[in-house]
């Protein structure tokens, strides 16, 4: 599955909290260790929203990374990067505009939900307005398999693989294809022609997908043919022209089951956070100030834990005995709002102490995080550029 890539980014507007942790960092490490993962800092994303608000960039690009680090991203398993520091991204922006019909992106449904969402921001901008085939282009240059992200970002993967089948279809049709096809299945050798073959016409006849996975390996494990007689070869199975950018498949992030304090899903704009620096003073004033079922005014008045946000978060922390302790206390009013918040207050401190020391940690290496950055960034342009080579020559911006 190594040869699945996956890319996944996120903005720099603000700081981390318990909900990127359990709902988004903790599944980018683990998919770091089953496929090539390449995960960056949205910088310029950051403006699409944001293009007046002065918000420290330097310092929320840096904290970023750090609290990545800290959470568990190893920059020597994944790529890990700045956009910014991969200005390729806004070459193969901008030839895409070229050829996305504005109707794409105002059907975005991000595009009208956030302007009414966000009045009090100017929304109404060209960079707003493209932000979704800046992402596209975010995913395409790295021809990522796989893009892990919530509900909310679905659209704009799927968005993304329009992009990308337009552009194949655009300028992927070069002359005398089925020529170059055809002599490009003989530098395989008989065997492996024939077998190519036979994969294509089922595919072609009957649409079975195995076919097609079978092709595509077969494409994969050819020493003697050069990547463009690749790419030919992979869009010939279906009868398209040349495959340059590939389309992804969003990997959706099973709903982050964090709640915020509030009982809401955690998440900065609901002002309902436990931030991954927050101290351990400030985390028990958080938990304790949290609102409770509002029928238990008294200790003697009894509460249902299905109507407190206090019990979905027993639900991420506690164990079935506590949570038995919380239902049989709360229930029959033998626990106090206060006692049954304790649990969680220990049990969120702990789970922070590690995570605040490799913040630390790193906080008191500004080289070392400098480093990382430079090199990620280094790393994922050179397949950045190597893919910018290939869209450059399908649009024939050879000179
Ligand atoms: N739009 C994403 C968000 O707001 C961030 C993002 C930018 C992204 N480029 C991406 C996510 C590419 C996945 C892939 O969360
Ligand atoms: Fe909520 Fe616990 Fe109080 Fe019941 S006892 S209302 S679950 S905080």
């Amino acid at each position: 599955m190594k040869d699945h890539r996956v890319l996944s980014g996120m903005r720099p507007t603000g700081q981390l909290h318990l909900g990127h942790y359990h709902g988004v960092l903790k599944n980018w490490a683990r998919l770091q260790n089953e496929y090539d993962s390449y995960y960056f800092v949205a910088d310029w994303h950051a403006f699409t929203t944001h293009y007046s608000d002065k918000i420290d960039l330097e310092k929320n690009v840096a904290d970023m990374i750090v609290d990545w680090l800290a959470t568990g991203l190893n920059p020597n398993t994944a790529t890990l990067f700045v956009q910014s520091k991969v200005p390729e991204h806004a070459e193969l922006h901008l030839l895409l505009s070229m050829s996305t019909p504005l109707s794409w992106l105002e059907r975005v449904p991000s595009f009208k939900d956030q302007q009414e969402k966000l009045k009090t921001k100017d929304l109404s901008t060209y960079g707003f307005l493209g932000y979704p085939l800046l992402q596209s282009a975010d995913i395409l240059i790295y021809k990522a398999g796989l893009v892990p992200v919530g509900e909310d970002q679905v659209a704009h993967v799927e968005f993304t693989r329009e992009v990308a089948r337009r552009f194949n279809y655009v300028y992927g049709r070069e002359a005398n294809f089925e020529d170059k096809a055809e002599v490009a299945i003989k530098k395989m050798g008989k065997k492996q022609s024939k077998l190519y073959r036979e994969l294509r016409k089922s595919y072609q006849e009957t649409g079975d997908d195995e076919s097609l996975i079978k092709a595509k390996a077969l494409l994969g494990e050819q020493q003697n043919i050069t990547l463009g007689d690749r790419e030919r070869l992979l869009g010939y199975i279906e009868g398209l022209g040349k495959i340059i950018l590939t389309e992804p498949e969003a990997h959706l992030t099973k709903a982050s089951k964090m709640p915020g304090l509030d009982g809401q899903k955690m998440s900065k704009s609901y002002n309902n956070t436990i931030s991954l620096r927050e101290g351990p003073e400030l985390v028990k004033q958080k938990i304790n100030k949290m609102p409770t079922d509002p029928a238990r005014i008294k200790l003697t008045d009894p509460g249902d834990p299905n109507k407190c946000p206090v019990f979905q978060m027993h639900k991420i922390y506690s164990s079935e005995d506590t949570m038995n302790w919380v239902t049989d206390g709360c229930k029959n009013a033998k626990i106090g709002c206060i006692d049954c918040k304790k649990p969680i207050i220990d049990s969120i401190i702990s789970e922070l102490v590690p995570i605040q020391e490799e913040i630390a940690k790193y906080q008191s290496n500004p080289n070392l995080i400098q480093e990382i950055i430079f090199e990620g960034s280094e790393r994922a342009r050179s397949v950045a550029r190597a893919t910018m080579e290939e869209v450059r020559d399908a649009m024939g911006i050879t000179y």
